[in-house]
């Protein structure tokens, strides 16, 4: 099979691979420019940074790359507004935005010419966002990492949209090899956008210890919790994710209201920071469901080249 381009806009992809946005500082400008410098869209995962390091990040990831850079902030973050505008300031070239669905953000799009790509978890809201203009779509299912709208196979759910929408329609979730990529463009998508693969790259901002615990984990060892921004997510089986599980975690300690809505039953924010610096006691460790066929750290530039040999055999 070919690889095929991706256009999304006027935007032209190399390879229609999509870097997922990984919010607290897990993408960040040097991830995001090395798959830009491959051809694909680095997204800078915006949530919890204030708009003027936001702004910083992607000036950063401009100067080291001359890709596609691209923001991902979560709906469900209290500094959506502000770091949407901080965005198309700084002259982002997509905005991508999960958890949650604004409808705002189309407007903001449309005024500053930049594509708008939301994450969806149904056909309705699919065509709800071809209608308000956007610009393609990120199909994800339940076995992604990162807060989840479905708890459908995502292989399931894409099947569901591609063929009902006339705008680029993008599959996440479980997206590891490239015989996935190759599973997942043959259901008819425009591309894909891989998040696990890349948290366990070597350009990604955690911990080596967090990035262990990728290479040894198996599919056997993602559980489900309950977040407390109200949807569900996957994450590494820990003994803090089974205290959440149980209902045991310790309410926050020093909250700083950064969801629009949260259960406040324990701080997701503070376990994403603890996992983020590999903290084994508090830390929630978020990945999809692929995490047991990521066996190795690599750096991006090998992970687009096993996708080239791959497709080039
Ligand atoms: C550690 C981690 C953090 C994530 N953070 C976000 C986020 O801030 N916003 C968002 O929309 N998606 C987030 N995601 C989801 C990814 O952007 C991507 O859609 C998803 O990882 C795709 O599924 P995969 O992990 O199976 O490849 C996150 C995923 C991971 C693993």
């Amino acid at each position: 099979m070919k690889l095929p381009e991706l256009k999304i806009a006027d935007l032209k992809l190399e390879f229609p691979i999509i870097q997922g946005g990984m919010a607290i500082r897990v993408s960040m400008a040097e991830l995001a420019a090395a798959v830009a410098n491959e051809g694909g869209i680095g997204v800078i995962g915006a949530s919890v940074m204030t708009a003027k390091e936001l702004k910083a990040e992607i000036k950063k990831a401009k100067q080291l790359s001359d890709g596609i850079i691209g923001v991902n902030i979560m709906f469900a973050a209290s500094g959506f507004s502000e770091l949407l505008q901080a965005s198309v300031e700084a002259g982002i070239d997509v905005i991508i935005s999960g958890a949650g669905f604004s409808r705002d953000m189309f407007n903001v799009g449309k005024e500053t010419n930049t594509p708008v790509i939301p994450i969806v978890s149904s056909l309705k809201l699919a065509k709800i966002s071809e209608k308000l203009g956007a610009s393609a779509v990120v199909v994800e299912g339940g076995n992604a990492g990162g807060h989840l709208g479905s708890d459908e196979y995502s292989f399931d759910l894409v099947k569901k949209i591609v063929g009902k929408i006339n705008i680029p329609v993008i599959g996440a979730g479980d997206v590891v090899t490239p015989e996935d990529l190759e599973k997942m463009l043959k259901l008819g998508v425009d591309g894909v956008q891989m998040g696990t693969r890349f948290l366990a790259s070597k350009e990604a901002s955690v911990a080596d210890n967090f990035k262990k615990l990728c290479v040894e984990a198996s599919s056997e060892d993602v559980m489900k919790i309950m977040s407390s921004v109200g949807y569900k997510a996957n994450s590494i089986k820990t003994r803090f994710s089974e205290l959440i599980k149980a209902g045991e975690a310790p309410p926050p300690a020093n909250c700083t209201d950064c969801l629009k809505s949260c259960t406040k039953k324990f701080c997701i924010k503070d376990a994403l920071v603890a996992a983020k610096a590999g903290n084994m006691d508090t830390g929630v460790f978020f990945t999809g469901e692929g995490i047991g066929r990521v066996n190795k750290i690599l750096s991006t530039k090998e992970i687009f080249k096993e996708i080239k040999d791959y497709f080039r055999e």
